[in-house]
This record gives C-alpha cells, sequence and structure tokens, in this order.
C-alpha cells in the first residue's frame, strides 16, 4: 500500500497514512516517507504504540541517530532517546522540562546541526503542550529583495544559552496562562538556584559561538530557507549590532506572525519528525499538573551552507 499524506495546513506539515510500524519498512515505502518529508517538512504518523526500539527504527529511515549533547535525562535503556517531561517521580524529573521554549531549530550552536528531530509522544496533556511550526523557505521567500539582499551571504553568531522556561513564541498565551507560566518560572528558577535540576547550566559558559549561514541551501531540495533561532542568534557578522539585533528580531517576528504558524496538538501515541533545515519550531507552555512525557530523536546533519 502506497504512503499518502493528508495536509495539516495549506503552507506546512502532512499527517501520512499507510505505514505500518509494526513491521520493517522496505525500501519502496522509506521513499515515498522520505520524499513526503521534503515536500511537506514537517510530518505526523498518528497512534502509535510503539516501543522505543520500534520508536529508534522509524527514526534510522531519516539517518543516522546522533547522541544527544546533554547527557542527563537519557532514556534508561535506550541512551540515544532523549526524555522531555513535566513528570516528576520521587521529587526528581524524569525528563527535561521547560526546553524548546523560544522559536529555533535544533542545535544550531554546533558545526553540523541536527538535521531531523522525531518526537514520540508518549503521554500527552489534555491541555497545553502544543508544538509550534514555521515554513523558513516560505519566511525567506515573503522577504523583499533589500532585506534578501542584505542577509544573503551573510553569517550569523549562534551562541547557546540557558534558555528554559522562555515561552518566548506563542501569541496566543492567555493572562491566565501568563500568570502560570511566571509562577512556574519563579518556582524552576528557585529549584535551580538551591542546587535543584538545571541540565543546562554548567554547558553555557563552555559552548563557543557558532557561526551559521543567515540563509542555508537546503542540502537535499536546494531551496533556501531562513535559518535563525531566536533568543540564542545574537548577532550578524560584519552588522553593528544596532542594525543586526532589530533586524533579527524583525525577521524572526516576520516569520512567526500567527498566520504563518502550525499549532500541532499532540494526541497521544504521535509521532512527528520535522526538517531543521527548513522548519523552526517552538514547545509551549504545559501546566505542570498535567503529563507530559516526550521521547525525542535527532539525526546527524551537515554544516549549513
Ligand atoms: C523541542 O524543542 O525539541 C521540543 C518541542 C516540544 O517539546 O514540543
Amino acid at each position: 500500500m502506497a504512503v499518502t499524506a493528508v495536509p495539516l495546513t495549506d503552507f506546512l506539515g502532512a499527517q501520512l497514512e499507510g505505514i505500518d510500524l509494526s513491521r520493517p519498512i522496505d525500501r519502496q515505502t522509506k521513499a515515498e516517507v522520505l520524499d513526503l518529508f521534503h515536500a511537506h517538512q514537517v510530518v505526523v504518523i498518528r497512534g502509535q504504540e510503539i516501543s522505543p526500539e520500534g520508536f529508534i527504527r522509524f527514526a534510522e529511515l531519516f539517518g543516522a541517530i546522533e547522541p544527544f549533547f546533554i547527557s542527563s535525562y537519557n532514556h534508561p535503556e535506550h541512551p540515544q532517546i532523549y526524555v522531555l517531561s513535566n513528570v516528576r517521580k520521587d521529587g526528581k524529573p524524569i525528563g527535561r522540562d521547560g526546553a524548546g521554549t523560544h522559536w529555533h531549530s535544533d542545535s544550531t550552536f554546533t558545526e553540523k546541526p541536527s538535521s531531523v528531530t522525531l518526537l514520540h509522544g508518549v503521554e500527552v496533556p489534555a491541555r497545553g503542550g502544543d508544538t509550534l511550526f514555521v515554513n523558513t523557505y516560505d519566511a525567506y521567500d515573503r522577504l523583499d529583495d533589500a532585506t534578501k539582499a542584505l542577509i544573503d551571504g551573510r553569517r550569523a553568531i549562534h551562541r547557546y544559552q540557558q534558555k528554559e522556561f522562555v515561552f518566548s513564541g506563542d501569541r496566543e498565551v492567555s493572562a491566565e496562562e501568563r500568570a502560570e507560566i511566571e509562577a512556574l518560572k519563579a518556582r524552576r528558577l528557585a529549584e535551580a538556584a538551591e542546587g535543584g535540576p538545571s541540565p543546562t547550566a554548567k554547558r553555557s559558559n563552555t559552548v563557543p559561538d557558532r557561526l551559521q549561514p543567515v540563509v542555508r541551501t537546503h542540502p537535499v531540495t536546494g531551496r533556501k530557507a531562513l535559518y535563525l533561532n531566536d533568543e540564542m542568534t545574537v548577532g550578524i557578522e560584519g552588522l553593528a549590532d544596532d542594525v543586526a539585533v532589530p533586524l533579527l528580531r524583525r525577521l524572526c517576528d516576520e516569520a512567526t506572525k500567527p498566520e504563518h504558524v502550525l499549532r500541532f496538538k499532540w494526541q497521544p501515541g504521535d509521532l512527528v519528525a520535522w526538517d531543521n533545515a527548513s522548519v523552526i519550531h517552538t514547545a509551549t507552555f504545559t501546566p505542570p499538573d498535567l503529563p507530559r512525557v516526550m521521547h525525542r530523536l535527532t539525526i546527524e546533519g551537515s554544516a549549513p551552507v
């Protein structure tokens, strides 16, 4: 049976149907999945009660799985899997909480950022915990010629920083939710100050800045895409900060206008893969009393050009 794609929006994302992940995937199906992935950039397969082994097998369709650069919160039996979660057992977090809560593409501060990220929704909340996505081919295509001329061929400075519980990307946050977010952030910061969980703090000062093209050419499709990481892209080589910083702000704000955002609402067992070379994403707020457990895998990438 051929794999088919049902678009999630008219600008990004598709639900794939006709794949049976309980069996090994043949070459024809693999080729179809990859074609649809590159056409739609974010793909979802619904309702997958697969084991971690099944998740790993599916991820390997996209390339070689890479170890995550932070080793806290790896899955105990399958250390390639990184666990994202707001759940605590015996007072200890079972996964990383509050991560990725600003617009970004994964690991842009490394020489070869992850090409693909996959998340499996093991336990998903009835409210909150959506993931938002933006198509950065379109974000580039929408720019006026003067802006394209200003940024084409330039490199931006990507600086890794501890940025948990930011929640800066979601423009649909109500006043009540904002108050919940601020209370949660204050609690987590207080815990970290008392020596509690803070998995990234030690890395913040040790990761060197990385220069990445502001506009990258996709290694498979050859299309140009805007390549930025809100909060962590701090400047542009050769441009004064009073020009670069507002420009980066404008590029991000224009790219992520609500009409360009795919808001993905998780259902249990959803399996999502996204293309880090043509998509930016952000996690959103999950109320702390609603459990969210996600398994995450990333695929090795190449140096952006
Ligand atoms: C991520 O940024 O990799 C996580 C996204 C999410 O948890 O929704």
